[in-house]
């Protein structure tokens, strides 16, 4: 991939994964991503800004090559997940004068992962400087977005900052800078949901404190560059906000077709009051889309037939995921369906305990669901509305 130049002596010089369609044999990838790296060229230093994943080093190098840069002097590690450090110790190789320039809990966790040795690195301390010459590298920890070692570096000069994956999207594009901010608003907040959202509460703190720096440009190592940064911090405030939306989230499993009926009458109930719904078929359900509606909604609604003694095995995975990523809703109940018993609220449940949320009705229905089954789910439909207009929203 090509060159691609920020400002005056700022370039991008990293790598474009037009093709990976799963993150972490987990996440999935519908706009591939970008392992960016940026190279900070001074009057006297040179430094390049995360390294990238060790799969696509290549284009890395010959970016470096064909700018024909024969020495580095620090590599900035903001964090050290593989897909932004894994490239360090082949940079070393490379440029056996470089130092690593990280903080401490970062080092440590570098030298675990990689092997680098101790020697290597320079350590910093939150909001100490480093000159390049004629350019000002400063440092500020923010630890969570998304490991405890995570941090930004800002180039004071040209008021850039490089936040790592904090504020990133996974999205491609041969463009450096973005230019569809609905397309990328998405993948953003895709990225967010899935990656960003259990640490809420760390990221409001890490926003207040970036307020004091002026900030033209963010440039994330994964996805474009913002140089319209308001849009993206704009939509981090909304997102991480204790404020949630008029939405009702329903991940759901259905067997023999109980649980989908009472899904469908529940979202018809929803709608007809005025509720923005969501109804997830976990067979076919992309879990990102899943998580991005979790970011706003004021209820989920997990809706399973009973297997055995428990909920559907996919049930249970939305559950955890939704447990993990700890969205700000603030009710939640289980529907469903069963046979002759078991304890399927109960198990759904004990795996939220992650979410502050008040649990309304439940609604299990022996077999296919009746008349006096339908009432429940109105009945539902009415203390959710109840519970919304309380919120105010
Ligand atoms: Fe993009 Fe936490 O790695």
């Amino acid at each position: 991939m090509a060159i691609q130049k920020l400002k005056r002596n700022v370039f991008s010089v990293g790598s474009k994964h037009w093709d990976r369609r799963l993150f972490d044999e987990l996440i999935p990838l519908p706009d591939g991503t970008t392992y960016n790296s940026y190279l900070v060229e001074g009057s006297e230093k040179t430094a390049l800004i995360d390294t990238g994943d060790p799969e696509t080093l290549n284009d890395l190098f010959e970016n470096l090559k064909n700018h024909n840069i024969t020495k580095i002097d620090y590599i900035i590690s903001n964090h050290a997940e593989q897909d932004h450090s894994g490239g360090i110790p082949d940079v070393l190789a490379k440029y056996p004068e470089a130092k690593v320039v990280t903080n401490e809990k970062c080092k440590k966790m570098l030298i675990d992962l990689l092997n680098i040795s101790e020697d290597k690195f320079f350590v910093i301390k939150d909001e100490e400087t480093l000159s390049l010459g004629d350019k000002t590298l400063q440092f500020f920890l923010t630890p969570w977005v998304h490991w405890p070692e995570t941090m930004v570096t800002y180039l004071k000069e040209n008021s850039i900052l490089f936040p790592c994956d904090f504020l990133g999207s996974h999205f491609v594009s041969s463009e450096l800078f973005v230019k569809d901010e609905a397309k990328v608003y998405a993948s953003a907040k895709r990225y967010y949901a899935e990656i960003m959202m259990p640490f809420r509460k760390n990221i409001t703190g890490h926003l207040e404190k970036l307020q004091n720096l002026k900030i033209d440009m963010i440039a994330p190592s994964h996805g474009q560059v913002y140089d319209k940064p308001k849009f993206i911090l704009e939509a981090y405030k909304d997102w991480t906000s204790d404020n949630v939306k008029n939405e009702v989230v329903i991940p759901y499993i259905s067997m023999h077709g109980s649980t989908k009926k009472m899904v469908e009458y529940l979202t018809d109930a929803l709608i007809k009051r005025g509720i923005k719904v969501k109804p997830f078929n976990l067979t076919v359900t992309d879990i990102g889309e899943l998580a991005i509606e979790l970011v706003d909604a004021c209820t989920i609604v997990i809706a399973s037939p009973t297997v055995l003694t428990g909920p559907h095995p996919s049930v249970v995975y939305a559950s955890a995921l939704a447990n993990m990523l700890k969205p700000k809703a603030k009710f939640a109940t289980v529907i469903g369906s069963f046979g002759w018993g078991g304890k399927m609220v109960e198990k759904i449940v004990g795996m939220l305990g992650n979410l502050k949320v008040e649990l309304l009705s439940t609604v299990m229905v022996k077999g296919f669901p009746k008349e006096n089954d339908f009432r429940a789910l109105d009945n539902l439909a009415d203390e959710i509305l109840e519970k919304h207009k309380s919120l105010d929203i």
